[in-house]
């Protein structure tokens, strides 16, 4: 089993247990690490393995399952109608492997395996051997316990419901992964039987099975003991949850990422990044995002599937989705960035502005409090503070066009669909409902009327006599 990378290998990954302890709707394995589910943590290191197939032996949620994992190719999902055990969900499994093949045996909710151990375990078993992932665990409770004889060979696996008060002492427990063969699981899944404490098909008797037939049994071990914790609660997926944090902040640290807190970065999807780009704290990162070179996020700021170009900054408290924003921008701080919107570079969106399903052109400003929807901005336009495009007649959406070098004054409402002419210069609290001419001044307001006769209104009962 030297070469990892050819296309005789099955993987079986064991995911049937409910979950109960998650006190959910959902599959146990669909609850997510990092944003994804965890299932989907195990099919990916696996596919790297560049596996012919990918059974998944599930127990509860089959259409939740399948509805979640469409599209993903070479995964096999087999039933296993009632949990009888490791052994027997591995049997519901065997019918479906491709003989003659080497078969990896993973689990649907220990998502933090990584390939490294993997290929470990893989490279440590041959074709005659059996290969066992095993660890020394500071508290083995609950784990199955790793019995070596005199010369240190490993001779089967007790579990602790089974095992005597001597073998519960011993430390090196089994993760539950093994590297076998089709050829040795149809020799051995028959003769399991479950004459055990928990009336089960144990996996784990596949041990002393190989050992009876002189298959040496090999054992690896992960490189972290987070990389085999199963998830079974609440607690024990928040716990692997922050580990997953830190590491992914480890490696992006690795990267030359300047990141300010590792214990407040989040990260919920990939991240690509060039160099120097600094994350400050409590930063949310969701979906795919792009970060090029020496750009900047501030303090609280969440985005969602952005590109953001090179030398840009995005200030605190900013939220960005699905947006695409040039270089040398400066975003927020408080600014919202929605679906749609692209920005060239240079462009400035200030405080409580919020853009959605937008172009802006190169060296634009939109700096105070602003409402920019449906529209195409020109070239070095100004938007007055307060300024808001009604794109909205309570059934449609339309667009605003606004041309190059064009300034509108402070809480201006451009009614769309409308197109301010380039250079045109709207005058400050202007409710526009044509075009604006390019090149000139537009205004709207009417001039202010005073009365000279008028009082102010008094309060019932009052006394008080209205200042004159
Ligand atoms: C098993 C091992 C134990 C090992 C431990 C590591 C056996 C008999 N024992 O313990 O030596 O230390 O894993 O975590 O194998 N599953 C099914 N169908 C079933 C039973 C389990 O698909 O009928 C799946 C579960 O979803 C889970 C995995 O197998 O992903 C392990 O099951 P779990 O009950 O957590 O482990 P144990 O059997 O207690
Ligand atoms: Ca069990």
């Amino acid at each position: 089993m030297k070469n990892t990378n050819d296309r005789d290998l099955s993987i079986v990954v064991l995911a049937a247990g409910k979950g109960t302890r998650m006190k959910s709707h959902l599959p146990k394995v669909l609850h997510r690490i990092g944003q994804k589910p965890m299932l989907a943590h195990v099919v990916d290191t696996a596919k790297k393995l560049n596996p012919a197939q990918i059974i998944v032996v599930y127990g509860f949620g089959g259409q939740m399952l399948k509805e979640a994992f469409k599209g993903e190719e070479n995964l096999t999902w087999v039933e296993q109608p009632t949990q009888m055990g490791t052994g027997d969900a591995v049997m519901k499994a065997f019918p479906l492997i491709t003989p003659n093949h080497r078969v990896l045996i993973l689990y649907g909710d220990v998502p933090l395996i990584s390939l490294g151990t993997l290929e470990r375990l893989l490279q440590a078993t041959n074709e005659n051997s059996l290969g066992v992932l095993t660890m020394i665990a500071d508290d083995p409770k609950g784990l199955g316990r790793i019995v070596r004889n005199p010369k240190g060979e490993i001779e089967r696996i007790v579990e602790e419901k089974d095992a005597s008060v001597k073998e519960r002492e011993i430390k090196e427990v089994n993760t539950g992964i093994y590297a076998t063969s089709y050829t040795y699981l149809n020799k051995w899944l028959p003769k399991l039987n479950n004459h055990n404490q928990q009336k089960e098909y144990y996996l784990t008797d596949i041990v002393q099975f190989a050992v009876e037939d002189n298959v040496s049994v090999v054992a690896a071990n992960p490189d972290s003991f987070q990389e085999v914790l199963g998830i079974n609660d609440r607690h024990q997926q928040v716990m692997l949850e922050r580990y997953y944090q830190q590491r992914c902040a480890e490696q992006l640290l690795h990267q030359g990422v300047w990141i300010c807190d590792p214990a407040r970065f989040e990260l919920r999807g990939t991240l690509k990044v060039q160099e120097d780009v600094s994350i400050d704290v409590n930063v949310v990162l969701e979906g795919h995002n792009v970060l090029g070179a020496n750009c900047s996020i501030g303090p609280n700021c969440v985005l969602i599937n952005c590109e953001i170009g090179e030398n840009t900054k995005i200030l605190a408290n900013s939220v960005l989705e699905n947006a695409k924003i040039g270089a040398g921008c400066v975003i927020g701080p408080f600014a919202r960035i929605r679906p749609g919107t692209v920005l060239d570079q240079d462009v400035r969106i200030g405080n409580f502005v919020e853009i959605k399903n937008s172009t802006i052109a190169q060296g634009s400003k939109v700096n105070h409090l602003s409402y920019i929807g449906d529209t195409t901005m020109g070239k070095d336009v100004n938007i007055g503070a307060g300024t808001i495009t009604c794109n909205y007649d309570g059934s449609n959406k339309h667009r605003t066009v606004i041309e190059d070098d064009v300034h509108i004054g402070s809480d201006s409402q451009l009614i769309a669909p409308i197109r301010i002419g380039k250079g045109a210069t709207i005058g400050a609290g202007a409710t526009l409902r044509e075009d604006a001419p390019a090149f000139q001044l537009t205004l709207t307001h009417q001039l202010s009327h005073r009365s000279q006769d008028w009082t102010r209104p008094k309060k019932k009962g009052s006394s008080e006599e209205p200042l004159s």
